[in-house]
């Protein structure tokens, strides 16, 4: 039956329980309906819409997605795309939610397959839907072989953050083999000024903030690398050109997945913008006999309005909300020391007391015994794999320096890299065959180090064994989870070849299931992400790792650029930095103690340095800002970050704003980094402050605000601003601002 706009505007209002329309779950609350008449899906939360349709050839395309349309408003039903041109046919121009590689489509496909006798086409049609409560799942059917898809629509209602993944599934009666699987596609809304924001980088100089016009042709964002990746994090944002820091709309997502992966960015032939994202197809491969099924990643799509800064925000409070472990709560970072940068591979318990005696007198919390503690471990050249103490640098073990640590009031963690191995080491001794390798060809070693095969059951249950082992022998409450090597030769050889392209999805599936299986026998631990600094900062590890670790660059004006980019993405919550020497041992750049201090407050603080090298007066103002910090920290690292002036492009300064939910607290960080152009005496005006509070302000560290009140409204902190007092180069200061009225 066709009906008529105002018929379907009925139906739509008036769907609940009505024969020709349904509410769905749509997830965590967030309203989801379905005009049984026109065959539109829309899914509502926090300011967003997202909406779907099934067309007449039973194809499921977007109808729309941005900012939340009237619950009065009926989306018409989803129309069979014309082609152009015989050169520019139908299936190249159709905004599919999930495009399966067939008939005539040249964009960039959601899922390939490949059947035994040689066809490589799928032809998915809307087969039904199922409300889960907290998720719309829509079945998909090939139209000729039972090729089954669902499709998980799963929209947070704080947020309108939408989860989506897909699982294909075989039920063909013989093999299938799967070349190319993505989460979704995503369709923007027609526009001709497109940009696209991604972050880059390499090892030390991680989560750079890069943008380009979105024009004709693909634009490619992968990792090959067997990890999430220094190079490209798993993160885009769309905007339009006119978009700012605080205005106009971004649309944004990022992909829950610590593996080979490709977000792929395009603009058809007629100016129709998608984005498509999972497993990186690059030698993927993965074959499904009768009856299994593959699932792909997650990828969470959010849209705001309000600039970069919205949908950081937005962004962070999901991950906050929904993505961290203890999620809704994560928990607070205490602050840590960790032995890295003061002592390298060269760890003792006598060494280790002493250091983390000098960390209590501060305020430390938490002390991590980094690499060098195990096996035959005196360089990187030996001993990864053998998770035993060494007992010539602790003759009676862990315990003696556990106990001293939780003497001195602070918990106890420790580095691991369960994944790796050098081939000087008992395990690959005993086991070489234990590795991703290639037969018969070189294995090339990085950093003297090769990977061990997680895909493998036997190695998973001895990763199991062995650090439940050391986590139940030990009060240890943090595991620094490392990972410091690209992949090289993924072979797999002892399952057959058209099976060995699973490595890629197996081995990560078994990564996350460690990982949670750890965390299910050991409730107290928690444990960061740190492949080489930020070459795993993605949401599926992040699901299962408190914190992670942004970089090996501890330099604190490096450290602010990439916490810069890292903030477009993903939450302070987890963001971790320390303060270690000057100079810095990756530039050799001096800066002063409350520069560091400032730089790496900005999530998580740790302190890196060498406290056998500090002075007394050192030790006295480290004191005093760690003090500081903790005053503050619940709003740096749960509260809503503003980024006032972004330190990116060289810029001679740079500022943040963090403030609390409720809008009663707000910390401020300024920083010149250079005494170019006299900016020092630029005024900073806040933001998200509440105009009508009165908000008293007090110096945490550096020099006061020059000429300005003590106490002010909000409107006026906003609209006036404060003038930030700081002259020379690498310079800080940071304050808070409490409400009292
Ligand atoms: C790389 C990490 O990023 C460093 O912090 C440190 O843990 C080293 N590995 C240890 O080998």
């Amino acid at each position: 039956m066709a009906a008529t706009n105002e018929t379907r505007r009925k139906v739509f209002l008036g769907l609940l329980g009505s024969a020709a329309g349904m509410a769905l779950g749509g997830g965590a609350g967030a309203r989801a309906m379905v005009d049984q008449a026109t065959r539109v899906f829309r899914l509502d939360g926090g300011g967003v819409t997202y909406a779907f349709g099934i067309n007449a050839g039973g194809q499921v395309q977007s109808l729309y997605w941005g900012a939340a349309l009237a619950a009065s408003d009926s989306l018409p039903a989803a129309v069979p795309v014309e082609a152009n041109s015989s050169n520019e046919m139908a299936p190249g121009l159709t905004p599919y939610e999930f495009a399966g590689f067939g008939g005539g489509l040249t964009t960039e496909p959601a899922l390939k397959v490949r059947f035994p006798d040689g066809v490589r086409d799928l032809d998915l049609r809307y087969a039904g839907h199922q409300d889960k409560g907290d998720s719309l799942v829509l079945q998909l059917q090939d139209a000729k072989r039972a090729v089954r898809v669902a499709l998980t629509y799963a929209m947070d209602e704080a947020t309108g953050i939408l989860a989506r993944s897909a699982v294909v599934e075989n039920r063909t009666g013989n093999w299938i083999q799967v070349d190319q699987m993505a989460a979704a596609c995503l369709n923007l809304p027609y526009s001709d000024d497109y940009r696209l924001y991604f972050l880059s980088g390499r090892w030390a100089g991680e989560f750079m903030l890069q943008t380009r016009a979105i024009t004709p042709g693909a634009f490619v964002l992968e990792s090959r690398k067997g990890v999430t990746s220094h190079q490209i994090n798993p993160w885009i944002a769309v905007s339009r050109a006119a978009t700012g820091e605080e205005s106009g709309p971004v649309w944004f997502g990022a992909l829950g997945w610590s593996g080979n992966w490709r977000i792929n960015v395009e603009m058809d032939a007629m100016g129709g913008v998608h984005a498509t994202a999972g497993y990186n197809p690059f030698d993927f491969s993965y074959r499904l006999k009768q009856g299994e099924s593959l699932a792909s990643p997650v990828f969470h799509a959010g849209f705001s309005n309000e600039g970069f800064g919205g949908a950081s925000r937005v962004f962070h409070r999901y991950q906050r909300e929904k993505v961290l472990p203890h999620a809704p709560r994560p928990r607070l970072r205490p602050v840590l020391y960790n032995s890295w940068e003061a002592t390298f591979f060269d760890v003792n318990e006598a060494g280790q007391v002493a250091l983390a005696e000098k960390a209590a007198s501060i305020g430390v919390e938490r002390f991590v015994v980094d690499d060098g503690w195990f096996g035959a471990r005196d360089s990187d050249k030996a001993g990864l794999g053998d998770w035993v103490v060494n007992l010539k640098k602790f003759p009676s073990g862990l315990g003696p320096l556990i106990k001293r640590v939780n003497g001195l009031g602070m918990q106890f963690g420790l580095w691991v890299e369960p994944e790796m191995v050098n081939p000087d080491s008992d395990l690959y001794r005993a086991h070489p065959d234990w590795v991703i390798n290639f037969p018969g060809r070189q294995r090339s070693e990085a950093r003297n180090q090769l990977v061990l095969n997680l895909a493998r059951k036997d190695v998973c249950e001895h990763l199991l064994k062995v650090l439940d082992a050391l986590l139940s022998s030990h009060n240890i409450e943090y595991l620094k989870w490392d990972h410091n090597r690209a992949w090289s030769e993924p072979g797999w050889p002892e399952v057959a070849p058209d099976d060995q392209q699973r490595l890629y999805v197996a081995y990560v599936d078994n990564l996350y299931k460690l990982l949670a299986g750890l965390r299910r026998r050991h409730p107290k631990l928690e444990i960061e992400s740190c492949a080489s600094g930020g070459g795993r900062v993605d949401l599926g590890i992040m699901k299962l790792t408190e914190q992670v670790w942004t970089s090996d660059n501890t330099d604190p004006y490096d450290r602010l650029v990439i916490q810069d980019g890292y903030s477009h993405a993903y939450a302070p919550a987890a963001m971790m930095a320390w303060v270690t020497d000057s100079p810095n041992f990756v530039n050799k750049r001096v800066t002063s103690l409350e520069y560091r201090f400032l730089s790496a407050m900005q999530g998580g603080l740790g302190i890196g340095a060498n406290l056998n090298h500090r002075q007394d007066e050192d030790f006295a103002k480290a004191r005093r800002l760690v003090e500081a910090y903790k005053q503050v920290r619940a709003t740096i690292q749960l509260g809503n970050l503003y980024r006032l002036v972004s330190p990116g492009n060289g810029s001679p300064r740079s500022a943040t704003l963090s403030v609390s939910h409720d809008r009663k607290q707000a910390v401020l960080f300024a920083f010149l980094h250079s005494s170019m152009l006299r900016s020092a005496q630029k005024t900073i005006q806040l933001r998200g402050l509440d105009a009508s509070a009165v908000y008293s302000l007090r110096p945490i560290a550096g020099s006061a605000a020059a000429g300005t009140v003590a106490k002010a409204s909000g409107a006026y902190w906003m609209g006036h601003g404060l003038k930030v007092a700081l002259e020379g180069d690498f310079q800080a200061a940071a304050f808070v601002l409490e409400a009292v009225s």
